[in-house]
């Protein structure tokens, strides 16, 4: 056998410990999978004493992170998170330093891919984020080389679990959205600090590395379009069944008149499409492909194990000598596509509004529909008598998303309307 590939791991919370015990404690799975053993030499974490569970004495210790970039080490690997800071000044030395690196780290994959790709390739070394994207769910590997010989269509999918447990049990319980997330912070399945989990933008970074390489295109996390759960009401995941849907929070990219189209957005999601029974925190991702069809993927998207699984597999991807560029194909063949206008963006939406329950108000509402063009697939109305407010939930045929904005934005300066209109997108079944 040749000689061990040497790992350094930055960061050493519960995904690097998590890659500790996958490469010791099963080390000669792994030394058989990857042609070579492999071995943990150098590590940097912001505390040494800390009880982590693993030994890491017999690993050299680093105070400085950036350190690891000048030891006699073949692989970094970052688990520190950010997508500025020390993570950045790692990868930047590590990968100038002809160091091949692997990161869990999405959001400095999604700032930084490009650049980090031309300066791995310019060093010839090996620059990996499976885990970056749905933890244990090798989409990234999926995507690069089983599914290598199809033009994709579209990408979609529930890329956060942090959102999807949370609008699973506001489902299940018809809770509020600030008493489950508050739950979801006792029980620790949601961070102290939710904001890029509930507003979007960990979804967004995922979908972001995801479009790059499903369209041959350098990342271009600024326009995708994101909005997050907060604005999610109870009463919208009900109407969403009564409908026939799930909602979800959906991460789509695809082309449109050779533009891309990214968005992040609470969706509704038809009862029959893989996406609509996916439960509590699981990631699923759904490619359309030609000539694959669809193929959906499902599994946890974080945590220790899920996400130290795909580490390993990087690591393993590179002691075997896998040197494939790191978003499919060579970083100068990206294409730099422009994004989708937001006023040529179309599609199906659901528009709920809630109003004073009186005489003539339907009619005032059908009225601003029809003077914004927009037609009605369906109307739903509820509302107890006596209580003076109502809601309708409007479902218009394939428009603009301009067009919605502007009509809703016409309702709720009428005064019955009782609170800002919700908007959420319709995905259907035959959307690819
Ligand atoms: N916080 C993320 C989630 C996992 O809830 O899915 C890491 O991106």
């Amino acid at each position: 056998m040749q000689d061990p590939l040497k790992i350094g791991i930055a960061g050493l919370g519960t995904v690097g410990v998590g890659v500790i015990k996958i490469l010791e404690q099963t080390a000669e799975r792994i030394a058989a999978r990857a042609g070579r053993p492999i071995a943990i030499t150098h590590v940097s974490a912001r505390t040494r004493g800390k009880d982590r569970g693993v030994d890491i004495g017999g690993y050299t210790w680093c105070d400085d992170p950036g350190a690891l970039a000048d030891a006699p080490v073949d692989v970094i690997v970052e688990l520190m998170g950010g997508s500025d800071g020390p993570a950045l000044v790692l990868a930047q030395k590590s990968l100038s330093a002809g160091k091949h690196f692997v990161t869990a780290n999405k959001a400095l994959i999604a700032h930084h891919g490009q650049a980090l790709a031309e300066s791995a390739e310019r060093s010839k070394a090996v620059l990996r984020f499976e885990a970056a994207v749905a933890g244990g769910i090798p989409v990234i590997k999926a995507l690069c080389d089983g599914l290598a010989a199809n033009e994709i269509v579209s990408v979609q999918g529930i890329l956060n679990g942090t959102c999807n447990y949370i609008l699973s049990v506001m489902d299940q319980e018809g809770a509020d959205f600030g008493d489950v997330l508050a739950d979801a912070q006792r029980l620790g399945y949601a961070e102290a600090d939710p904001t890029f989990d509930i507003d979007g933008i960990d979804a967004a970074h995922k979908l972001a590395i995801l479009a790059a390489i499903s369209f041959g295109a350098q990342i271009d996390f600024d326009s995708v379009s994101v909005d997050g759960i907060r604005a999610v009401s109870p009463v919208d995941l009900d109407y969403a069944r009564q409908l026939g849907y799930r909602l979800k929070l959906i991460g789509r990219a695809h082309m449109v008149d050779g533009m891309l189209e990214q968005r992040v957005a609470p969706t509704l999601v038809p009862v029959g499409h893989p996406l609509a029974a996916v439960e509590d925190s699981f990631n699923a991702i759904v490619f359309e492909g030609v000539p694959v069809g669809q193929t959906v993927f499902e599994g946890r998207g974080a945590g220790e194990g899920p996400t130290a699984s795909a580490v390993v597999a990087d690591i393993i991807d590179i002691a075997r000598g896998g040197d494939a560029p790191a978003f499919g194909v060579p970083a100068a063949a990206l294409k730099k596509l422009s994004a989708t206008p937001t006023e040529a963006r179309q599609g199906r939406f659901y528009v709920r509004l809630t109003v004073e329950d009186e005489v003539g108000v339907a009619a005032s509402i059908a009225s601003l529909m029809r003077d914004h063009g927009i037609s009605m697939d369906s109307l739903l109305q509820r509302g107890e008598a006596g209580k003076g407010e109502v809601t309708f939930v409007l479902t218009p045929h394939r428009c603009a998303l301009s067009v919605i904005e502007a009509a809703a934005e016409a309702r709720a300066a009428l005064e019955v309307v009782l609170s800002k209109p919700a908007i959420l997108r319709i995905q259907d079944q035959d959307d690819v």
